[in-house]
């Protein structure tokens, strides 16, 4: 079963709450984006395999705790989830980057796909799937199937405001992939988008709109 886990750590919600403001300009919106990803990251990596190393301090030898190896891989789903993407690398450096290319059809609200390019090793990989916004769910379930499809095993979703109709359609679908979300809001509107959310991310952190 899927575990959902919503941030309530005051810094998150402190910048998740700027993000939303409408007088917040695409620069500011992206540096807090890149720094909420960063706060994230700390959470969504929280049960990497670590084992244990026998180094020298310049005191003694001693037993420690470092990572045991297993490769990450971060997958935004364009384009908004690129708005993720360095604040995750700056606290996992060695993480792979794949892209999902996913947009929702305005009239629709379905997803229409036109790339995706995954590290070749993805079966072997933890992989992240990044997107600021989970609404309907249909981007997030479709770009967990590709990923799948490619033979992504080990699949966690982050965003950064979910709707309760996005959470529900992701967890039916992929019950295996754990979801971790900034913040959860209300509902949706007659134009699929989150309520109180905070508009179109990707024109927000693109300045498109
Ligand atoms: C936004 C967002 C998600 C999707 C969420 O992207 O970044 O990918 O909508 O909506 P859903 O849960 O109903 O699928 P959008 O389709 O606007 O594309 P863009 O990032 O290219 O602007
Ligand atoms: N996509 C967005 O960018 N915002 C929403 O509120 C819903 C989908």
């Amino acid at each position: 079963m899927a575990k959902v886990m919503v941030f309530d750590h005051p810094l998150i919600q402190h910048k998740v709450a700027m993000m939303r403001d409408k007088n917040t300009t695409s620069k500011e919106f992206r540096d807090l984006a890149r720094e909420v990803a960063m706060l994230m990251a700390f959470e969504v990596t929280r049960d990497l395999p670590t084992k244990e190393v026998e180094i020298e301090t310049p005191i003694c030898k001693t037993k420690v705790n470092m990572l045991a190896g297993m490769d990450v891989a971060i997958v935004p789903i364009l384009r908004a989830g690129l708005g993720f993407v360095d604040g995750m690398l700056e606290i996992i450096p060695n993480a792979k980057v794949g892209h999902v290319g996913l947009y929702r059809d305005p009239d629709t609200h379905e997803p229409v796909e036109y790339y995706c390019k995954l590290p070749e090793d993805i079966d072997k990989r933890r992989v992240i799937i990044v997107d600021p916004m989970l609404a309907t769910g249909g981007s997030a379930v479709a770009a967990v199937d590709f990923v799948k499809k490619r033979g992504g095993k080990d699949i966690s979703f982050m965003c950064l405001i979910a709707a309760p109709e996005g959470i529900e359609a992701l967890t039916s679908a992929h019950p295996d992939v754990d979801i971790y979300i900034a913040a959860k809001d209300e509902k949706l509107n007659e134009n699929a988008y989150i309520v109180p959310g905070l508009g179109d991310a990707g024109d927000r952190i693109f300045g498109t709109k």
